[in-house]
């Protein structure tokens, strides 16, 4: 795509750790490029194989469905191919292979990289030690930036703004790290937020603290119908892997579900947002409501990823 202005150029060779990475300017700028890349704003005319010849790493190393595959279908539409493996076990690593040595064989195989890895801060470490882009996709219960960038684009899109939203998140606030991304990306926004969710699957102690320095912390509840007003919620499947105490889990795993009654007094402009998979937590007849936009997401995960893909890669200049 021709006209990359500097912001997008910022992206060039850059891996994607953290979504608090990328200044307001930069986050801007790639969803503007992503409408080039819409299947429904270029009327489904086929894009120049940019990356022809370019090759993306996948290293799976927890399950995925979406983001493999979103990660998978943008490179191969650019004309670019993929390797890698979505299974762990099949892979060195079960054989004692240190994470490091992984990415510093598999860099002399491809371009850029995807990794998710269930440890928490394993993309940066990736990312310092390799030479090629890092691009997380998801490290534990800290980070998904590219899924925060999805999410952002989905909003902006269907309410037309980010500015002026009051964006209400809920289910596991604790352990899940696309609310973690989304709402420290949320910060170069003028957004209101709230915080939906049981007692022991409130935020982190670190992203609260820098919600409230910034004076965004917004309210915190438990109950949706304490929640007030809102333009947007954000669910999320509360991340049973991720519990140190099964019992835990089996106390909150009904606590949180949403159906068409349940949202009936938000609106109907409410724009409900979920990451999937979802397990319980909305109830299949939400599907059908203007406002549900989880299934438009996951499109919008190509969309977007072809962008990043093609500004990280050059493809794009
Ligand atoms: C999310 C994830 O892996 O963090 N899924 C996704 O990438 N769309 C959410 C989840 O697993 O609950």
């Amino acid at each position: 795509m021709a006209d990359v202005p500097d912001a997008a150029q910022a992206f060039r060779g850059r891996s994607v750790v953290s979504a608090d990475d990328f200044s307001k300017e930069e986050v801007l700028a790639l969803l503007d490029a992503a409408r080039a890349y819409d299947p429904v704003q270029r009327g489904d005319a086929p894009l120049p194989p940019s990356l022809q010849g370019r090759v993306l790493g996948l290293l799976f190393f927890e399950p995925s469905t979406r983001t493999r595959l979103s990660f998978e279908s943008a490179m191969l539409r650019l004309g670019g191919s993929v390797l890698g493996f979505s299974d762990a076990r099949q892979s060195s690593f079960s054989k004692g292979e240190s994470l490091v040595d992984t990415i510093r064989v598999v860099e002399g195989y491809c371009d850029a990289i995807v990794l998710r890895h269930p440890r928490e801060g394993a993309a940066r470490l990736a990312a310092e030690v390799a030479g090629i882009p890092i691009l997380n996709g998801g490290d534990g219960s800290n980070q998904h930036p590219t899924q925060t960038m999805l999410d952002l684009y989905t909003i902006r899109e269907a309410a037309g703004a980010l500015d002026g939203l009051r964006v209400g998140f809920m289910g596991d606030l604790r352990y899940g790290r696309t609310v973690h991304s989304l709402a420290s990306a949320l910060l170069h926004f003028d957004v209101d937020l709230c915080f939906i969710g049981p007692e022991n699957l409130q935020l982190p102690s670190d992203l609260r603290d820098t919600l409230k320095a910034a004076g965004r912390l917004g309210s915190e509840v438990e109950l949706l119908s304490d929640a007030g007003a809102l333009d947007v919620l954000y669910m999320t499947r509360i991340q049973q892997e991720r519990f140190p105490d099964p019992m835990d889990y089996e106390r909150v795993r009904n606590a949180y579900r949403v159906d068409r009654a349940a949202l009936e007094p938000f609106g109907p402009d409410l724009k409900v947002l979920h990451p999937l998979p979802r397990v319980n937590e909305v109830a299949t007849d939400v599907d059908d409501l203007p406002g549900a936009l989880y299934f438009q997401q996951t499109r919008n995960g190509v969309t977007v990823r072809m962008a990043l893909l093609d500004l990280i890669l050059g493809g794009a200049s």
